[in-house]
């Protein structure tokens, strides 16, 4: 994202899909592309406070709250995940 000059993994589903453990799944591989393919050292993740559901994701993913961020004048929770950390959890 330009705004942050860092790299984010976003996610949507159609309300159908929801509760099936895809939105997490499809993150997971996305976060093992962008560390192992790409080589980033860090990605992050945005969301309103009150969306829990996307900060559910961001957890099982093992993303960690940093901080609040203002994103388009409305304030946002800021998680992220560090290569190193992920790689450490692939290799354990
Ligand atoms: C955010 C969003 C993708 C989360 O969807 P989700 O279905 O809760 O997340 P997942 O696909 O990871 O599914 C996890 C749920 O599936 C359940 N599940 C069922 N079968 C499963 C399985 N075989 N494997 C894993 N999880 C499974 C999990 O228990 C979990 O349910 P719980 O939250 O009640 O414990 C969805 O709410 C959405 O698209 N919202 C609108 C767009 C949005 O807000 N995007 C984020 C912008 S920052």
């Amino acid at each position: 994202m330009p705004e942050f000059g860092e790299t984010e993994v976003l996610w949507a589903l159609h309300p159908d899909a929801w509760g099936c453990g895809y939105a997490t799944e499809t993150a997971r591989a996305a976060l093992e592309s962008g560390f192992s393919a790409l080589g980033l050292e860090r990605i992050f993740a945005i969301t309103w406070p009150d969306n829990r559901p996307s900060q559910a994701v961001m957890t099982r993913l093992g993303m960690m709250y940093r901080k609040n961020v203002a994103y388009k004048g409305i304030e946002a929770v800021w998680l992220e995940i560090e290569r190193e950390s992920w790689l450490g959890c692939m290799a354990g």
